[in-house]
């Protein structure tokens, strides 16, 4: 009798778990909210671990170019189309004394780091890491020392970098092999010094007085660096408070207010882990009324935007000294959340970092010398690649569900792009539930859809990891076709899904 009502059960249950749950998107070119800035795929290199030494930089690697950067990791940043990279660090600037990194390196000194507990050795400068940004193709972003550093120490770094010969510093730099100034655009006053675990943490005045005249000759040394003010990383409740300090001191001299952010799922907990962004959507969504409540006050024409200048997953390597995070794909499609987060905000985030590049926290890896990319590459690259133009606002209608603290969230998180240029739109979607497809209908609002749809796909197993050996986890490609005013498709359960369609 109980094997009999087991049976039945079984009957039962399995069509109705196999029924995909329906939703329905509504895509209209003409609802644009914002241009995407290609600076929000950016990413981080940090003297951590192995990011840089053993990871960009191995002269021992049969690997290495002729300035003993790896060409594998140069190669991948480029096919992850990687547009910005932020450097020393994360709290390794905090104590960077960047005049230790030039010049002769026989000569340069080794230092205890004592953000991470590394000794420094100071083979990779600022000439060397720039070479490296150079050969990516990525914008370099150097984050100056407002922990243990002096205002002087930063204005000559940008003296260093950008100046024409005659002056002092940038004669030092021609002496070093670099007659041409390098023409840093994008300079971070200081990292995370609202954090206690900061080298020189202070509090919100005492920040902003020091990074407001560290700023001022900043840009008296050269008036077209772009200035990042060093904004929340620590969500304590009163976190806005910092960020409001923070713009009243510096707005007249700062472009950016940087955020940084990490996820875990230390609980174990699927759809919460899936509800993450939703505060990280939050922090952007004040901080942006912060912004505005600023320029009011005091007139401003000049934007000032967000950089979420750090991002990622982060947990199961916390208290390990070296990061080496190892990623699955429930971890790329947080990251994909994440992507999704600042596309939808483009109008304000114009820059964004993934914390971190190679090895730490990182979406490739080197093991046993071979270069290997984590499931977290595959959703970044597909963004990277694909989603530039503007941002549409989405229709989205399909089932919630509340998961702790987290309400009502979405199974699907949408976003879709037009980009212009090609006359291409892209729909980016999340299927946040476990096990259920979504049936979804797609409608176009405006204009017509002509020939086939190009779909990419991020999914497997929830804890399909890669390795040197394996690739479970990448982007697979399909074409479908479509009429000219909609589709349909089930998005699979916990995919991550990008749809490439034409105009006519
Ligand atoms: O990316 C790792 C660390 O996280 C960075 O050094 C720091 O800025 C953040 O706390």
């Amino acid at each position: 009798m109980k094997k009999f009502h087991l049976v039945l059960f079984t009957l039962l249950c399995t069509p109705a778990l196999a029924q995909p749950l329906k939703a329905r998107i509504k895509i209209d070119i003409e609802r644009q909210t914002g241009s995407i800035d290609k600076l929000i795929y950016g990413n981080f290199t940090e003297h951590l671990g192995r990011c840089i030494y053993g990871g960009i930089y191995d002269p021992k690697s049969p690997e290495a170019n002729a300035d003993g950067f790896r060409k594998d990791v140069v190669d991948a940043t480029k096919n992850l189309g990687v547009s910005i990279l932020r450097w020393p660090g994360g709290n390794f600037a905090s104590g960077y004394h960047w005049e230790d990194g030039i010049g002769p390196r026989e000569k340069r000194p080794h230092r205890k780091d004592l953000a991470w507990g590394d000794i420094e050795t100071n083979e990779v400068g600022t000439d060397e890491w720039l070479k490296f940004s150079r050969a990516t193709g990525a914008e370099p972003y150097i984050c100056v020392n407002l922990g243990t550093g002096t205002l002087d120490e930063a204005k000559n770094w940008v003296e260093y970098c950008n100046s024409k010969t005659g002056l002092y510093y940038s004669d030092l730099r021609a002496k070093n092999g670099h007659p041409e100034p390098y023409k840093v655009k994008y300079w971070g006053l200081g990292n995370e010094i609202d954090g206690w675990w900061q080298m020189g943490h202070k509090n919100a005045e005492d920040y902003s007085k020091f990074a407001l005249e560290t700023a001022k000759i900043m840009k008296w040394s050269d008036d077209s660096i772009k200035l990042i003010a060093s904004g929340t990383s620590n969500y304590t409740q009163d976190w806005p408070d910092w960020n409001r300090t923070v713009l009243n001191y510096l707005h007249d001299y700062i472009d950016y207010i940087s955020l940084h952010h990490y996820s875990n799922n230390r609980e174990k907990d699927h759809h919460k882990f899936m509800a993450v962004t939703t505060r990280v959507e939050n922090s952007i969504k004040i901080t942006e009324g912060l912004i505005n409540e600023v320029r009011n006050k005091y007139k401003m024409q000049k934007p000032i935007y967000i950089a979420f200048d750090e991002y990622n997953v982060w947990y199961r390597a916390f208290n390990e000294q070296k990061l080496e995070e190892h990623y699955n794909l429930q971890d790329a499609l947080v990251v994909a959340l994440y992507l999704n987060v600042f596309v939808r905000n483009a109008h304000i985030v114009k820059m964004a970092n993934m914390a971190q590049l190679v090895n730490v926290i990182a979406p490739m890896m080197v093991t046993n010398g071979k270069l290997w990319a984590q499931p977290i590459y595959y959703p970044l690259q597909l963004f990277a690649q694909n989603c530039v133009g503007k941002n549409l606002q989405t229709f989205v209608q399909c089932e919630r569900y509340d998961a702790g603290d987290y309400k009502q969230i979405p199974y699907l998180d949408v976003t879709s792009v037009y980009n212009d240029k090609t006359q291409e739109v892209i729909v980016n979607v999340v299927n946040r539930h476990k096990d259920k497809g979504i049936e979804t209908a797609i409608a176009n609002e405006f204009g017509k859809w002509t020939g086939t749809a190009q779909v990419s796909e991020v999914y497997g197993n929830l804890d399909d990891e890669n390795n040197d050996k394996e690739q479970k986890i990448k982007t697979t490609t399909k074409e479908i076709n479509v009429t000219e005013l909609g589709m349909n498709y089930v998005f699979p359960p916990h995919s991550f899904t990008q749809i490439k369609l034409k105009m006519k």
